[in-house]
Formats: structure tokens, sequence, C-alpha cells
């Protein structure tokens, strides 16, 4: 039996695609490339020294799908296929809500019609608005959610709660990441961003390299420490582990759970330029401007329940985020489109 790995060759699913060989999991990955290349699982392959199988697919083409299912014998599938740009979900939204929810369902179908009925999905920090208290736990109510990748997410977590509400052989477990950030230590995988990146990390490394002049700071009049927005990165492997200790639970017939993965820290926007600064040598010019439109102060997480149930916890520091980041940007300056042209 394998572990179906929609989006497997995104930034997310490569990393945890490296954990779950380590753990000696056997993977089948389905991509279809919109947001990624190959060249990410031929990597995985130097890192693991093992054969990742892929299939070319989207996940909304139920007759590929199925052929897949055919052919293959899976216990559970980890869903991390689909679109992820907040900017662009706002100005392209029927793509958003085609890809994401279609997407979803359609997978489930064909999971329900194969009696594959054990999930894990990729879920958002973002569901949770602007929260009502910090750190956040599981149960605090979701937020008013202000763009529509976020709605996505949301709306993803209640069509996989019903389908479990409504037949308890599924055991779904949701997971809510928080800022992932970094790459493998080995520079080998990392993010590989389309175009300017919207996120802070990349952008401050892309402007590390001079691929690009100087980061804009959204806003210095937070109520925050320093005025600049605080968020709880986590290094990605450390964030792939917790899709291994996630897998151990859903084999024990968990029904419905949910949990955060962040690191229960916060870092301000200038305490990482500062970091990242200092791990990598090189100055980062700065200017500060208008807050971002549904931007919030501050979100990190309480991660108790994953460390108490999961028996999961981060080990990774900002600094290991941001030199791992680095290590990845000066060896890839375009990402895989190198490797790829
Ligand atoms: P990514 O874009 O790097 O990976 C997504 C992968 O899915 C890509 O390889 C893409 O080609 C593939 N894909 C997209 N649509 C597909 C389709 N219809 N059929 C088959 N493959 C398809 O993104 P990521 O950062 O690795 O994120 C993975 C998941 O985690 C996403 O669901 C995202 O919403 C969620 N998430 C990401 C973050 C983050 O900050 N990166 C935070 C919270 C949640
Ligand atoms: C972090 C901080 C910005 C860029 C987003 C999505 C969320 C999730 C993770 C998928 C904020 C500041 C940023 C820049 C800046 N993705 N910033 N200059 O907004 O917390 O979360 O990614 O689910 O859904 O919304 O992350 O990295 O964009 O921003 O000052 O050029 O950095 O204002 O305080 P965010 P981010």
């Amino acid at each position: 039996m394998s572990i179906l790995i929609t989006g497997g060759a995104g930034y997310i699913g490569s990393h945890t695609v490296v954990e779950l060989q380590n753990a000696g999991y056997s993977v089948v990955v389905v991509d279809n490339f919109s947001n990624s290349f190959p060249e990410a699982l031929r990597r995985v392959e130097k890192i693991t020294g093992k054969r990742v199988p892929f299939y070319k697919a989207d996940i909304r083409d139920r007759s590929a799908m199925e052929e897949i299912f055919r052919k293959e014998k899976f216990e559970c599938c980890i869903h991390f296929a689909g679109f992820k740009a907040v900017g662009q979900s706002v100005t392209a939204p029927w793509e958003y809500y085609d890809n994401n929810i279609n997407g979803t369902l359609a997978l489930i179908d064909v999971m329900r019609k194969y009696r594959t009925k054990n999930m894990i999905f990729s879920s958002s920090a973002t569901v949770y608005g602007k929260p009502a208290f910090v750190p956040i736990t599981e149960d605090c109510p979701k937020g008013k959610i202000v763009n529509p990748y976020g709605r996505t997410k949301s709306m993803q977590e209640e069509i996989l709660a019903d389908i479990q509400k409504a037949d308890p052989e599924w055991n779904v477990i949701l997971l809510r990441y928080f800022n992932p950030i970094g790459a493998h230590i080995s520079g080998l995988i990392g993010e590989s961003p389309v175009g300017i990146p919207g996120n802070l990390v990349p952008y401050i490394a892309q402007v590390a390299v001079r691929r690009l002049e100087k980061l804009l700071i959204y806003g210095n009049d937070y109520h925050t420490r320093d005025g600049t927005g605080i968020r709880d990165y986590i290094h990605v492997s450390d964030l792939a582990v917790g899709h291994v200790k996630a897998l151990e639970a859903v084999r024990q017939n968990p029904g419905l759970e949910i949990y955060n993965l962040g690191t229960g820290k916060g870092y301000s926007v200038l305490e990482v330029v500062r970091c990242f600064e200092q791990v990598s040598g090189v100055p980062i010019p700065c200017q500060v401007v208008s807050r971002r439109p549904g931007d919030i102060a501050v979100c990190y997480a309480d991660a108790g329940k994953a460390e108490r149930e999961l028996k999961w916890k981060t080990t990774r520091s900002l600094a290991d985020m941001c030199l791992d980041s680095w290590r990845w940007q000066l060896g890839n300056p375009n990402g895989y489109h190198d490797a790829c042209s």
C-alpha cells in the first residue's frame, strides 16, 4: 500500500516526500506541474536515494485519476494540490474555486469509489481570519476571511468534515499551517516562486541575491513590539515531519481531527530581516510603505495539541530557516527554472 501525494512536486509536497521516504513509506505523487517542475522530484530522489513514482495528471480529471487508482493501492492521501497565491485569488477567483474546490471534490469522488478513506489535508492559519486570540488554539473560532484563497481553504475543510460525518469510515486530519519558510538542508529543493514573490522570506532571499532591489515593509504602525507584523514562521522540513506524524495518527482511525502546525513563536518582519542579514552577511535594503490590505498584526500558533497528540515538535530555529532559505537561493538563484531551460 502506498501514500498518494497530490501536489507532491510543490514546495511543501516535495519536502514531505523526503520525510516520508526517509521514514520508510512508499509514496506515489500526482501533480499537473502547474506550479512546479519534475526536476523537484529528481532532486528528492537524490536526497533520499529512492525512486519517486509520479503521474502527471490533474486531480480534476476523474478518468486520469481513476486510471491511477486502478493501478496503485492507496491507504491514504495527503492532499497538497491546489492554488495558493492570495493576490491571484482576488483577481481570478473562478480559477481558485475551480481548482481548489472542484479538485478536492473530484479527488474525494475517486477516493470513495476505490475505498481510500484516509485523508490528510493542507489547510492554513488563514482560516482564523483576524484571530480572536493569540496564541491560536484549534478551537479558536474561524474568523472573517478576506480573500477567495482563504475561503477555498475554509470550504475545503467544511466539505471534508461533512464527508467524514456522513461516512465515519473516513478519517480526516486537517493541518493548519502557519508560515512555512526555509528549504531542505541540502540546498537541493526549496520554494521556486513564479514571478515576483508575494511572501516575505522568498522576497528577502531575492533581494539578497540582487534579483530585487529592496524589500517593501508593509506597515510599521501595528500594535506590535516594533510596529511590523508578527507571524509564526515554521521550517518546511519541520512541517514535513508533521505530516509523517499525522499519517501515523490517521492510521489509528481518529475520525476528524484538526492540528495547528506552527512553532508557537512569533517574529516580526524586522526580526526576520535582521536574522537573514546575520546568517547571510548580506545587507537587505528596506523601505517602509503602507499596510497591505487584508494583513493582520499578529498571528502565531498554540502548537500544544500537535505536541501532545502527534508527539510532534519543531526543532529548527529562525536562524536555521533563514540559513536554509539562503543556501537554496544562492545555489538556485532562479529556482528550478535554470534546471529546466
Ligand atoms: P505549491 O504551489 O508549491 O504546491 C502545490 C502543487 O500542486 C504544485 O506542485 C502544483 O503543480 C500542484 N497542483 C495544483 N493544482 C493541481 C491540480 N489540479 N492537479 C494536480 N496538481 C496540482 O504550494 P505549497 O506551498 O507546496 O502548498 C501546498 C498546499 O499547502 C496548498 O494546498 C496550499 O494552499 C497549502 N498551504 C500552503 C501554505 C504556504 O505558505 N506555502 C500555507 C498554508 C497552506
Ligand atoms: C508575512 C509578513 C507582511 C511581504 C500568507 C497567506 C497565508 C499563508 C501564508 C497559504 C506580513 C510582511 C510580506 C513583503 C512585507 N499561505 N511582508 N513585505 O501574509 O502571513 O500569509 O502566506 O495558506 O494564507 O496569506 O505571509 O509572507 O506574505 O507576510 O512586509 O514583501 O511579512 O505584511 O506581516 P502572510 P507573508
